[in-house]
């Protein structure tokens, strides 16, 4: 008996230490009844196996929080509950936004935070993501800041300059000790929703200057702690590129994702 919750537990990734996180980032798709039906189909899919591997976490729509939590507590699924964003104050006059504290109290443990999708058509400047990142943590949430060159950026060779200036401005506030809980998504901009994903070479390069940044900032320990996860057109049939690498420690799936025997064989893969 004992050995088998042990085999259930979550295991670190023996070459790095790390704790592997798959994430699913729904965007604005699957309202609360296909949410429900997804998130069953999943857990149903999903091995002992595969939650030892990694930890798993669906982003859904604000509006399929609640459902999603009851059903996960109800049958105990092992699925971790993340948001897509949040708003950086406590509470307030800001009409139509939502809280990190709102979020936490539906048992929410991971939070996207500067997709680029809403630095892109939200206006989120590094500014506003700094601010988010740390109310995140307020709440004693994970932040997943993502991160990302557009194509432009990349033809004129300031990937890393990019990635590097981003990540700083998300993380240089921190105490180290909140520092090393961050997940770093290197999503190239160019990658997503494109069906063409990044080369595992440019992943691999992404999480180098990524890493580098704490390193600068706080030293080996922490720089060696970060979960760095790559997201932008993943797919069933190139996950394990990915998560092959050492500076890989997960993956952020948007389209892939909304369809759960797709993303039960990308955390299969
Ligand atoms: P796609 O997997 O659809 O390319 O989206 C990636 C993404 O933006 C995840 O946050």
């Amino acid at each position: 008996m004992a050995k088998v919750k042990h085999d259930m537990e979550l295991r670190p990734n023996p070459r790095t230490g790390r704790y592997r996180l798959i994430s699913a980032n729904w965007k604005m798709n699957l309202n609360h009844l296909e949410a429900i039906q997804a998130i069953q189909k999943l857990n149903f899919l999903l091995r002992p196996a595969d939650y030892s591997y990694a930890e798993i976490s669906i982003h859904p729509p604000f509006t399929d929080l609640r459902p999603l939590q009851l059903l996960i507590d109800s049958d105990r699924m092992r699925i971790s509950l993340g948001a897509q964003n949040c708003h950086f104050e406590t509470s307030g006059a800001y009409t139509g936004e939502i809280s990190a504290p709102m979020l936490a109290k539906l048992n929410v443990t991971h939070v996207i935070v500067g997709h680029s999708e809403r630095r892109q058509y939200f206006c989120e400047s590094d500014e506003i993501v700094r601010a988010k990142v740390e109310a995140v943590f307020r709440s004693q949430m994970t932040p997943i800041i993502c991160v990302g060159e557009s194509r432009d950026e990349r033809e004129k060779g300031l990937t890393e300059d990019r990635l590097r200036s981003q990540v700083d401005a998300a993380v240089s506030f921190l105490a180290p000790e909140l520092a090393e809980r961050c997940v770093i998504a290197y999503e190239p901009i160019w990658a997503i929703g494109s069906g063409v994903s990044a080369k595992p070479e440019d992943a691999h390069q992404g999480a180098v200057a990524i890493r580098s940044v704490f390193e600068a900032l706080w030293g080996n320990d922490v720089a060696n702690k970060v979960r760095i996860q790559y997201g932008g057109s993943v797919h069933p049939t190139n996950a394990a590129d990915f998560m092959e690498l050492d500076d890989i420690d997960g993956l952020l799936v948007g389209s892939a994702a909304l369809d759960p025997e797709s993303f039960a064989r990308i955390i299969q893969a």
